[in-house]
């Protein structure tokens, strides 16, 4: 098949790490005979330097008529005097919202050569930890007004959700649900938000339409320790945008480093945006020693989401477990025993096993 793909590496390590997820996505284009045509556009910090702006219109539209977006990490302290409103990650923010892709999946599975990485106690993660956590990515505090008062000592973010925004959200999760375990957890500040009861209510009377699937409901506050002391209890995990930024750094953790995880971003078609959830590492940029895998993952994703091309993906996908099964390890997951390799030498070893 054909497909275009825009390739926003952003900023610091994002750039090194989306080189890396290219060449694994051109060694599967040209195993499986498809043609990728990628599209590099700037943004983020990258961006502010050329356009005076983090995400700039025509950016926006190179996105919105692509197959697929590919991005890297936004942000750094290069842009950090930048006035809030056009900070990088403010592009990312409005690249989210301007796509239209309101739902992130944020899996979290625990590759067995990497347990030695997870800080959890063995007993812990013997049983199979395999968790979906379903972020809403356009709505929330994230995208609510903000101010201050007019002597400045006082500021205000708006949290809002709609029923809309919660039951489009919620559907892609009870029907995850339904071809996973069968189980949904649906966490919330019901206690305490407005919002929280509304997402609550509304989770409620969809899951009617969804009998097979069992409802869980969980405070954040107890879904953040749960997920440390009996993570393998969940299945699809439900929240908003600001609890799920949070609960999936928690993930990262268990599954090892922030560096091996990916993510899709959905909207109502296929076409979606893709992403490690990590930042964009200034302490680590341009030393080859960033972990590609969270990009290349996130690539697997978009074959298998965006562009359906399930064996592809899934090729990806034991690509990456063949060089952690042959001991080579990146910094932030190297243990005993392992071989050493740099960002680049990564993103080669899994584009050979492709
Ligand atoms: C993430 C990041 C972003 C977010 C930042 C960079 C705006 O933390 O993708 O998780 O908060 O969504
Ligand atoms: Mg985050």
């Amino acid at each position: 098949m054909e497909a275009r793909i825009v390739t926003l590496p952003g900023d610091y390590i994002g750039p090194e790490i989306v080189k890396e997820a290219v060449k694994v996505l051109e060694a599967v284009a040209e195993k499986y005979d498809h043609s990728f045509h990628f599209d590099e556009r700037p943004m983020g910090g990258a961006s502010i330097d050329v356009y005076g702006e983090p995400l700039a219109a025509e950016t926006l539209d190179a996105c919105n008529t692509a197959d697929a977006v590919l991005m890297g990490s936004v942000g750094g302290p290069k842009w950090d005097h930048v006035e809030p409103s056009k900070r990088p990650e403010k592009g990312l923010l409005a690249l989210r919202k301007g796509m239209e892709v309101f739902a992130n999946l944020r899996p979290c599975t625990i590759h067995p050569q990497l347990a030695g990485a997870c800080p959890l106690r063995p007993d812990i993660i013997s049983k199979p930890i395999d968790i979906m956590i379903l972020r809403e990515l356009t709505g929330d505090i994230y995208f609510g007004k903000r101010w201050r008062s007019e002597d400045r000592t006082k500021a205000t973010d708006e949290m809002a959700y709609s029923r809309e925004e919660v039951e489009r959200l919620a559907r892609i999760g009870f029907e995850m649900a339904k071809k996973r375990r069968g189980k949904l957890c649906s966490v919330d500040k019901a206690n305490v938000l407005e919002c929280s009861r509304l997402w609550r209510e509304t989770v409620d009377q969809l899951s009617h339409e969804y009998p097979e699937v069992e409802v869980s409901y969980m405070y954040v506050d107890n879904a953040a320790m749960q997920l440390i002391l009996r993570p393998s209890q969940f299945d699809v995990i439900i929240t908003g945008n600001l609890f799920g930024d949070i609960l999936s750094d928690e993930s990262a953790a268990i599954a090892g480093s922030l560096g091996m995880m990916p993510s899709a971003s959905l909207g109502k078609g296929t076409r979606g945006l893709y992403e490690p959830i990590h930042g964009s590492a200034p302490d680590i940029a341009g030393k080859d020693i960033a972990n590609p895998l969270g990009t290349i993952l996130s690539g697997a994703l978009l074959l298998r989401h965006s562009l359906g091309l399930e064996a592809e993906a899934a090729a990806i996908e034991a690509a990456v477990e063949k060089v952690l099964n042959e001991g080579y390890r990146t910094a932030d997951i190297m243990s005993e025993g392992c071989t050493k390799v740099g960002c680049t030498q990564m993103g080669t070893l899994v584009a050979e096993s492709i």
